[in-house]
């Protein structure tokens, strides 16, 4: 394995301010702080090759995780191998195989072009001109990004920024990429190009790929496993479509009738969502569907009928509300 957590966490102190004047002046004198437990435990293994979803809600511990495993972050507690290394030591043989793109957070020079800040990252990580040639070709190649690089960055949109900032983060050709939150506030085609992207480097290079995203898009289409956090705990590490039949034991059956129907008489089979003629919405229990279905054709006359496993995006948000 490349990647190995074990009992990772890490702790914030934050200064509580007391509210009030008195409280002001209390609070100079005698500060009080409290601790969050950003990440809290946690243990897992990444695979060479691997591209793993890492998801959960807003603070949950995502980002925290992801500067730990890039040496940005000290943990509180625990241990962390990456490619054998220990990220904290930050070593130059460790540094040129890692690479970090934050979506939130830009590392390119506002009033120059992109091509600048990669010249600097050309120095910092001692690539080789023909090394970098090859490399910045193929990455602007994989992006369709030839024509922005001389643009100062200030120009640029949304989407075009974050294509340099990848471009920024992978000119080292790194083995291991941490992305977080790649494709926040990109429009959906973009979207589309940079999951495109993110798919062909995986399998380019062989690389291991840790992924964050509040898209479920992003994470349905390119992630097998995925890793699922909240409140800095690990709830579940696996295939993502088993996420859907571990947190949701329900199927959704819509039926189409060809005349109209009784709604009551179905909640024997499972819960009925809605009817409106001609059609009925249900859930049914995994393990009943069929006996269900069948019972339903031989009783009524069918139209159409069509099961279907829940969203994975309504699954989630039941895993987190439901905690
Ligand atoms: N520098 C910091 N100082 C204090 N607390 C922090 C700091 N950074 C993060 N936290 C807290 O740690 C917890 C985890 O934050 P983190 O940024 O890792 O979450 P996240 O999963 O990346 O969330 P999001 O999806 O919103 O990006 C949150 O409660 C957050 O408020
Ligand atoms: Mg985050």
């Amino acid at each position: 394995m490349v990647i190995s957590v074990k009992n990772l966490s890490k702790e914030y102190s934050v200064f509580q301010k007391e509210t009030g004047l008195s409280g002001n002046l209390k609070s100079l004198f005698n500060r009080k702080y409290e601790t969050v437990k950003a990440v809290d435990d946690i243990s897992f293994e990444i695979e060479e090759g691997e591209l793993v979803g890492f998801i959960g809600p807003n603070g949950a511990g995502k980002t925290t995780t992801l500067k730990c495993l890039s040496g940005v972050l000290y943990p509180s507690s625990g241990k962390t191998e990456i490619l054998g290394f220990n990220p904290n030591e930050r070593k130059k043989a460790f540094l040129k195989q890692i690479g970090l793109v934050m979506g939130q957070k830009n590392q390119l020079w506002w009033d120059l072009p992109a091509v600048d800040t990669f010249i600097l990252q050309k120095e910092i990580y001692e690539i080789s001109d023909s090394r970098y040639n090859k490399t910045l070709g193929d990455l602007l190649d994989l992006l369709d990004a030839k024509d922005i690089i001389k643009i100062p960055v200030k120009k640029l949109s949304l989407g075009q920024r974050m294509k340099m900032e990848i471009v920024t983060s992978l000119l080292h050709n790194p083995k291991i990429l941490f992305l977080d939150e790649p494709t926040i506030g990109l429009d959906v085609v973009m979207q589309q190009k940079l999951r495109e992207f993110i798919k062909e480097y995986n399998n380019k290079y062989q690389s291991t790929i840790l992924l964050t995203s509040h898209y479920m898009n992003d994470v349905e289409e390119l992630c097998k496993r995925v890793i699922v956090i909240n409140h800095g705990k690990i709830l579940y590490d696996g295939v993502l479509s088993n996420l859907v039949h571990e947190y949701s034991p329900y199927k959704n059956i819509r039926i189409t009738f060809k005349d109209n129907v009784e709604p009551n008489k179905f909640t024997k089979f499972g819960e009925v969502e809605k009817y409106a003629y001609p059609q009925l919405e249900l859930f049914i229990k995994r393990d009943e569907v069929s006996s269900a279905v069948s019972k339903i054709l031989s009783d009524y006359e069918v139209e159409d009928i069509n099961i279907e496993d829940p969203e994975i995006e309504d699954v989630i948000r039941k895993v987190f509300g439901g905690e």
